[in-house]
């Protein structure tokens, strides 16, 4: 069996089952990784491995302390070759739990590098961490929108990306722009756009929270270096190691000439009382603190296992999934797919979103969990401009079909979306049962709706079925029978 095969079988709770309206016990079909994806069973346990010797990386001189520091080091070392980014260049430093913490710290940094330039050019595809982080940071935002009416909706409009550029020419500080959109699944042209952004003295930060695990980045090293990037952000969690870090790739050149936004244990080489001096090695400068050790260590042993497989061949058996998703998820009646739907012109990876017309998501995605153990996300998925737009524009595209007056109704209360998204270790037989529990909600509609109500928050519960009840789970109550003598 070759590895890709091997390891596709080999995440925890593949074999999770759950008790389901029916009253019957099913195997869940885990639909959701675009948010969080499975663990690794080999990262969990190189991370179970690593603990016999686990120790502070700020202690110098004892066994532990040796290996631990080692094996962090090489954690950062396996990232930065993951992504093909040049360790002389480039630092790899760890910071929150997700993207988010890095995108923030990075809009920071460009802010501060440059101060006479302050505009940020932010894309209107992005989910929030990458938007409102440069709102709060960036002196100016300017929005890029996408396209819409246009044979390929939902990709950036490069054209208004340069004409905005040319017109803030003299202030543009960087342009943000996600690698994979979380909605669409649609992949962005990062490499031209950092071409375009380097001509007009911009820098370029990726958002890479829907990249790294689903296709080959190249952080530097083009044949043409305006297409290097020059900081890109990821999450360990959506890279097949829950409770790993945030990953954050950096120019060194443009952190070393500013103070590290975090102070104190770690990256500092002197501290009196009255000043201290800064370390000038990375990453420890833009590392305060004890950080993530075995966390990182896991991210790096999914990454190890990952790169030898190949990103190509990840990418490549991830691409063969979607199409199939899609071409199967078009074909049933009264379905809407949100993007462009044709893959050669418009490449995706990990997320299909949809609507079944004429039913609300959350109704939707509440029959899937209960009746058939899928689990998908729903709503606006941290996107809320992104959906908006797209749901709005697929609406004015049916004028005639739909009255302009029931527009806003329309979206005030349907804004939101399902969205089944995918990992490693989904197979075609996830699609097909997706697709076959689809087909009957949207037949079965008039039976599905009466049997469900609305909470307080809004989420669509059933009347009956209570889906923590009967599928009760507690960590104390685990521990406490593990106790029992
Ligand atoms: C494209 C994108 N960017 C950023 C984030 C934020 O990542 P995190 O929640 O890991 O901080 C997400 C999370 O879903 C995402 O999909």
């Amino acid at each position: 069996m070759d590895l890709l095969s091997k390891i596709q079988t080999e995440f925890i709770g593949l074999d999770t089952t759950y008790k389901l309206a029916t009253g019957e016990g099913s195997r869940r079909i885990y639909l959701d990784s675009t948010a969080s994806t499975l663990m690794m069973k080999a990262a969990h346990s190189a991370i179970e491995k690593f603990y016999q010797h686990y120790a502070n990386t700020h202690s110098l001189l004892h066994f532990s302390a040796k290996i631990s520091t080692q094996q962090y080091n090489w954690a950062h070392e396996r990232i930065l070759s993951f992504l093909a980014a040049d360790p002389e260049h480039y630092t790899c430093f760890f910071t929150g739990s997700g993207s988010t913490a890095g995108i923030n710290r990075i809009a920071r940094v460009f802010r501060d590098y440059r101060p006479d330039r302050g505009t940020a050019f932010v894309s209107l595809m992005e989910h929030h961490s990458n938007d409102l982080p440069h709102r709060k940071h960036a002196r100016k935002v300017v929005h890029i929108p996408f396209e819409i009416n246009s044979g390929n909706p939902g990709c950036i409009d490069l054209e208004t990306l340069e004409k905005e550029l040319e017109r803030h020419k003299s202030s543009a500080s960087y342009v943000a722009i996600t690698g994979v959109s979380n909605v669409t699944g649609i992949i962005n042209p990062v490499y031209d756009i950092a071409e375009l952004a380097h001509q007009y003295g911009a820098f370029i930060l990726v958002d890479g929270a829907q990249m790294a695990a689903h296709l080959p980045v190249q952080i530097s090293g083009h044949k043409n270096p305006a297409r290097n990037i020059d900081a890109f952000v990821f999450s360990g969690h959506k890279t097949y190691v829950p409770g790993s870090p945030g990953v954050v790739i950096c120019r060194k050149d443009i952190l070393s000439a500013l103070e590290p936004e975090e102070v104190g244990g770690g990256m500092v080489d002197q501290v009196f009382v009255e000043r201290y001096t800064i370390s000038t090695n990375f990453p420890d400068r833009e590392e305060a603190g004890t950080p993530n050790i075995p966390g990182a260590i896991g991210l790096a042993a999914a990454i190890e296992i990952m790169d030898t497989i190949g990103m190509q061949t990840i990418y490549e058996d991830e691409d063969e999934l979607i199409r199939y998703a899609l071409d199967k998820i078009l074909a049933i009646t009264d379905v809407v797919v949100y993007g462009d739907t044709d893959c050669t012109r418009c490449p995706r990876a990990a997320s299909i979103s949809f609507n079944i017309l004429g039913m609300d998501h959350g109704l939707v995605a509440a029959v899937l969990n209960d009746y058939y153990g899928i689990a998908v996300r729903n709503e606006c998925f941290c996107a809320h401009p992104y959906v908006k737009e797209m749901i709005r524009d697929y609406l004015l595209s049916r004028v005639g079909q739909v009255d302009f007056d029931d527009l806003n109704i329309n979206l005030k209360i349907k804004a939101g979306m399902v969205r089944a998204s995918f990992g490693l270790y989904n197979t075609k037989e996830d699609i097909d049962l997706l697709v076959a529990a689809l087909n009957d909600i949207q037949t079965n509609q008039a039976k599905y709706t009466p049997l469900y109500h609305i909470d307080n928050h809004g989420n669509y519960v059933h009347n009956q079925f209570d889906m923590t009840a009967a599928n009760p789970f507690s960590v104390r109550d685990n521990l406490l029978k593990e106790l029992e003598p």
